[in-house]
């Protein structure tokens, strides 16, 4: 662990994140923003059935504007999404992420809530885009995460007012 408080493995993941970028194809779209501290993330995903014909994620890729550990998380979460099924994927737990990152200081878990929140979201939209049945736990999550990005929108309004005028 450096000074930071950061573990070895969380600074590997943020200097060199893991399938960083927008992927040129994809079928689901998980837009979040963190109320605590206003960073956002952008992931993607396509979907397509696997050899066993079971929904499963062939390419997972994200943007994230945000600190250390949600650019870390959001590495690690690619790592451990890809290949999964969907139901699988859905399982990806904060626990799950601290594991592959060696630890993250408590005051930072939150942060690996927003990957969490941003690979649900996506799933989210490549199912209600495919008129597929949602799960109601996913549903209930959806709405919550809409309700957070109202916040952070009326929160931020006055400020990307301002800058569209600029
Ligand atoms: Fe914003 Fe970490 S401080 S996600």
């Amino acid at each position: 662990m450096n000074q930071t408080g950061y573990t070895k493995e969380v600074m590997k993941h943020f200097q060199k994140p893991h399938h960083y970028g927008r992927l040129n194809k994809y079928n689901g779209l998980g837009k979040v923003g963190n109320v605590v501290c206003g960073d956002v993330l952008w992931l993607y995903l396509n979907v397509l059935k696997n050899k066993n014909g079971q929904e499963a994620i062939k390419d997972i890729s994200y943007e994230t504007y945000g600190c250390v550990a949600a650019i870390s998380t959001s590495s690690a979460i690619s790592d451990l999404a890809k290949g999964k099924t969907i139901e699988e994927a859905l399982k990806i737990n904060k626990e799950q992420i601290i594991k592959v990152l060696g630890d993250l200081p408590p005051i930072k878990i939150h942060c690996s809530l927003l990957a969490i929140d941003a690979l649900s979201e996506a799933i989210y939209d490549y199912l209600s885009k495919n008129k597929k049945p949602i799960p109601e736990n996913l549903e209930e999550k959806h709405q919550k995460i809409e309700r957070a990005k109202k916040v952070i929108e009326e929160r931020y309004k006055k400020w990307t007012e301002k800058e569209k005028k600029e």
